[in-house]
Formats: C-alpha cells, sequence, structure tokens
C-alpha cells in the first residue's frame, strides 16, 4: 500500500513537472554548496572552502541575505526564489553563497572586501546599479570562487548606470571564475583597477578563468592590469567593442578558447601607460585580431592541477551549455 502511494506521487509528480523532484534538487544543492574550490588559482594558498564545516542557512528576501552574509564563521547562505532590491551586501570571511536553481537577485550586487574564503555559486544576478558596486566585486581579498553564474546588466541603459560584472581589484589573490555567462553587459569584469596601484598589484592578481562564455558585452572581456592570468576555454561571442584588454605589463595565457562574431580587438591593449602580454594556444579569433606582444605565461608555469582543455573547434558549442545557473 505504501509502495503503491509512493509510486503513484511520484508518478504524478514526474508528469507535471519537467524539474528533477524537490527533494532529489535539494539533495543537489546541499551537495554542491558544500564543494571547495576545484579549478585553477583557487585551489591554491590552502584553497577555498568557503562556508563549509558550518550551518546552512536559506533566505528569501535582501535583509536576511545581508544579515547571513556579515556573520563571523563558517556559513553557508542558499538564495532561494526571486529576490529584488537595491542592495550592496558585504560579504565576511569563509562563506558560501549559493543559488538554487531558479533563483534570481536583481539590484543586489556582492561586495567581498578584505576577506578570504569565499565561494559565489549558482547565482543569477541582474541589473545592479553602480551605486551599489559591481554584481561581484572582489576588493583585497584572497581565494574566492565564482562559479556557475548568470550575470547581465541591461545595454539600453548609460554606460556607467552599471559598473561591472566580476571586477577583482587591490591586490586580491588566487581567485577563480569558472563557468559563468557574462551577457548584455557594458564593463563585464575588470583585474586591476588603476595604472598607479603597482604597489598592491605588482606579482598580485593571481587569477583563472575558466569555461565562461561572454555574450553581447561591449568591454572587458576582460581587461587586466598587472595580473598573471590564465584564461582557458573562453567563448566570446558578440562582442560589441573589445575582448581582453592587456595592460601594465599584465601576463595572460589564453588556451583552447574561440571568438565569434567579435570586434577586431579580440586581445588588445589600450588606454594605460605600458601594454601587457599574451600568450594565445589554441585560439580561434574567428576573424578577429590579437595585436599584443607575446608574453611569457605557459601552462608549464602554472602551480595548480592541469584543467583539461576542450579544444578550440568544440568552444562554441561546449560553453554555452554549461555556463551559467546550470547546477
Ligand atoms: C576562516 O576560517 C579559518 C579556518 O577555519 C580560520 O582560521 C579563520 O580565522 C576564519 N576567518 C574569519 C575571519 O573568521
Ligand atoms: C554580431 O554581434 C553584434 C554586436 O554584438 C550584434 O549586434 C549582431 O546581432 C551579431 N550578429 C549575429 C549574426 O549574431
Amino acid at each position: 500500500m505504501k509502495c503503491l502511494t509512493a509510486t503513484l506521487l511520484l508518478t504524478a509528480f514526474v508528469t507535471a513537472s519537467p524539474h528533477k523532484p524537490l527533494d532529489a534538487r535539494n539533495e543537489v544543492a546541499r551537495r554542491q554548496s558544500a564543494e571547495a574550490c576545484s579549478i585553477g588559482y583557487c585551489t591554491q594558498n590552502g584553497g577555498t572552502t568557503g562556508g563549509s564545516g558550518g550551518e546552512t542557512v536559506t533566505v528569501k528576501d535582501v535583509d536576511s541575505l545581508v544579515n547571513a552574509a556579515k556573520q563571523d564563521g563558517p556559513l553557508t547562505i542558499i538564495v532561494s526564489g526571486a529576490i529584488s532590491g537595491s542592495a550592496k551586501v558585504r560579504v565576511a570571511s569563509n562563506k558560501t553563497i549559493y543559488g538554487e536553481a531558479g533563483s534570481s537577485l536583481t539590484g543586489v550586487g556582492f561586495y567581498i572586501r578584505r576577506t578570504n574564503n569565499v565561494i559565489v555559486r549558482n547565482l543569477k544576478i541582474a541589473k545592479v546599479e553602480a551605486k551599489n558596486g559591481d554584481a561581484i566585486g572582489i576588493d583585497g581579498s584572497s581565494n574566492v570562487w565564482v562559479d556557475h553564474c548568470d550575470l547581465s546588466g541591461d545595454l539600453s541603459r548609460g554606460k556607467d548606470d552599471y559598473d561591472g560584472l566580476v571586477d577583482i581589484s587591490h591586490g586580491s589573490q588566487w581567485i577563480t571564475v569558472s563557468n559563468t555567462y557574462f551577457h548584455d553587459h557594458w564593463k563585464a569584469s575588470l583585474i586591476g583597477h588603476s595604472d598607479s596601484n603597482a604597489k598592491e598589484d605588482q606579482g598580485s592578481l593571481h587569477i583563472t578563468y575558466a569555461g565562461n562564455h561572454f555574450y553581447n558585452t561591449y568591454s572587458r572581456a576582460p581587461l587586466i592590469r598587472f595580473g598573471t592570468v590564465h584564461i582557458i576555454n573562453t567563448f566570446w561571442d558578440s562582442l560589441i567593442s573589445s575582448g581582453v584588454n592587456c595592460r601594465m605589463g599584465a601576463q595572460v595565457l589564453i588556451q583552447s578558447s574561440a571568438f565569434k562574431n567579435s570586434s577586431q580587438n579580440a586581445v588588445f591593449f589600450a588606454d594605460s601607460k605600458e601594454t601587457g602580454y599574451a600568450v594565445l594556444d589554441d585560439v580561434d579569433l574567428g576573424g578577429s585580431r590579437n595585436s599584443v606582444p607575446v608574453g611569457t605565461l605557459t601552462v608549464s608555469a602554472l602551480p595548480y592541477a592541469p584543467i583539461k582543455a576542450l579544444g578550440s573547434a568544440t568552444i562554441p558549442s561546449a560553453i554555452p551549455s554549461t555556463a551559467g545557473q546550470k547546477l
């Protein structure tokens, strides 16, 4: 009898919904929100574990999110449902912020300042007004993993109505931005905010960009000053003005990636006192151009476990189906 009821219920559910049953989704969220960074520079310096080992709370409104993010000690925060507002959420150390499938944040951005060990995963963040900073701002922090996020603005608004989607500054270190969809935005992603910040940034800003998808962004995909940046398995589609802007001695390695229907400035240098450098290995420029001098960063210089190169020919089909809020 019990068994029959369960079978009938399950059948009814499967018929009614194309999604996984709720219990299964909760189980997936529980497991994935406990995972440590497993890719790129955020595996260094002792690794990035976020809130693991601490409690888990679920938040459904801006005030609860703000309060949870500033707590002391390790904490996992599950974002549930559609949340709108206007806020710059300060994130304290040892936090994982994980978006449940179907959740979203509109007008609400994160400011990860002078903290360490933070994971931001599976979040969909849109339309954060410039007065609230970036969708995700990482400032003077170490060990941060941004993974499977969907980040966007609105190109119908003015260029400075929004700031960046992921901006990394003030000597931040051991950061990975992976499987993230950057789209419909003016200034996508900035590494190193000023030519005059060599004192903090030179020899710092070790960052990995892996498996990301840039679509219909205007500039900064990303813009890099001073840093050591490994970009792999990335798809740039329909860039409006420019792609990877290498400045102020930045050393960049771009591997196994592809550009499509993009402006002439795929990999270039502009608007700083000094150029940066890039090594390109299996990059399909899709008719666009690389105009920066060849640098020195190679795979053998990377301190972490190799990231599997998917190959430039596979990128245009593989990356759009994995990048974004897809966990
Ligand atoms: C974060 O967690 C680590 C490891 O448990 C601990 O050493 C550190 O003090 C914590 N940081 C803060 C600011 O609580
Ligand atoms: C190519 O990119 C431009 C700039 O983003 C866009 O306006 C246009 O629609 C794209 N064309 C195609 C065929 O995707």
